[in-house]
């Protein structure tokens, strides 16, 4: 059969220094290649594995400069090794970044095939990165739908523009000590640290694991004091046993649930009964304003104050009502700068009020 010998490579300059490019890649790229099953074990002796099969051994491990790697592609041909490199090289951007599959061996052994490979599953999926679904997926999940990456760290740890729903939800819920509070949908903990402030235990969930560790992080202490546990999970399935809390919260959530009848209904099970339960809508009138801005707005549902009284009582609350309330004020309270106070001015909310009768 037929050596091949191609060299498949992308490359991309950013800003980064080569040190700080090197360890950022490795970190995205290890998390990337585990959301899809391959576990990368980074390091002079790293290995990447998919399954039990050793798909690639590290042969050079030099940060901020380069990683070579033997690779083999197929299990059923276990002598077909090639080269994966990474070059990180110094340029006047910051860095060039390339990534090389090289020596193509004999597993394509005819030209028109390689080229249907080529167009499947490296072209293609290429493209599609680039055109607006995916990427508006991407940027969706990245910001809001399911946080991760430093930038989104950065933002959730301390959400300042996010404090004053957290104020109105948490003088709603009016916490006393002997509460059993729950959080759907965390995010970084701001808010478990504002609530856990009146002496309450919490739990909560969020199906983003870069937010479950943030949110550990800023909780750390009322952890180890055993008044919070925090669980990646869905708000499709609560971990949590029937009946198990007095109340519930769940704020930047709502629009991105794509059954949010089912998801209440999973909180009002682990409500028990007269448990409250506040939620921050998502409000048609802030679509494409810099709180629901493009790509998310468009990735996200929109509720009127009707349609978000009867998801409630579609999943069996009962006192329910939906109220607006003056955010400027609570702007002001936590420190919002005051040229973005106008972004809090008018009716506020819409903030769902409910109770597990
Ligand atoms: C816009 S952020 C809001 C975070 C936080 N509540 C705040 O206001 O700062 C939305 C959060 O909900 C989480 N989330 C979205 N859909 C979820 C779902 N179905 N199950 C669990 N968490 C979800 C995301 O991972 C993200 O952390």
């Amino acid at each position: 059969m037929k050596k091949n010998s191609t060299t498949i490579s992308t490359s991309l300059s950013f800003s980064l220094r080569p040190g700080v490019a090197f360890k950022t890649i490795v970190e995205e790229l290890k998390r990337r290649l585990e959301q899809i099953g391959i576990q990368f074990e980074a390091g002079p002796h790293g290995r990447i594995t998919e399954n039990t099969f050793e798909v690639g051994r590290v042969k050079a491990w030099m940060p901020g400069k380069r990683i070579s790697i033997d690779w083999h592609q197929a299990s059923w041909e276990p002598d077909e090794v090639t080269t994966v490199e990474f070059l990180f090289k110094p340029s006047r951007r910051g860095t060039e970044i390339r990534l090389e599959h090289r020596q193509w061996g004999r597993l394509i052994d005819n030209d028109t095939e390689l080229a249907g490979w080529f167009s499947f599953e490296i072209a293609a999926p290429f493209l599609r990165a680039m055109a607006p679904q995916a990427f508006g997926d991407w940027m969706t999940d990245r910001k809001a739908r399911r946080p991760s990456g430093p930038q989104s760290r950065a933002i959730y740890r301390d959400p300042l523009f996010h404090y004053p729903n957290f104020r109105v939800i948490l003088s709603e819920l009016a916490l006393k000590s002997e509460d059993y509070l729950l959080e759907v949908g965390c995010g970084g903990g701001a808010m478990l640290k504002e609530a856990l402030r009146s002496g309450c235990r919490a739990a909560a969930i969020d199906h983003s694991s870069d937010m479950v560790q943030l949110a550990r992080k800023q909780n750390g202490e009322a952890i180890t004091a055993g008044r919070l546990s925090i669980l990646e999970a869905s708000a499709a399935k609560l971990p949590f046993p029937d009946s198990t809390f007095t109340c519930a919260a769940t704020t930047g959530v709502l629009g991105f649930l794509s059954d949010p009848v089912a998801a209440l209904a999973e909180i009002r099970r682990v409500l028990g009964s007269g448990g409250r339960f506040v939620a921050l809508g998502s409000d048609p009138a802030t679509r494409g304003t810099p709180a629901a801005p493009e790509p998310m707005a468009s990735r996200l549902s929109f509720y009127t104050d009707d349609e978000l009284g009867n998801i409630a009582r579609m999943a069996g609350f009962s006192e329910v009502s939906v109220v607006r309330r003056d955010m400027e004020q609570f702007a002001r309270e936590v420190g919002v700068p005051k040229e973005a106070l106008p972004l809090f001015a008018g009716p506020g909310g819409p903030f769902l009020l409910a109770k597990k009768s």
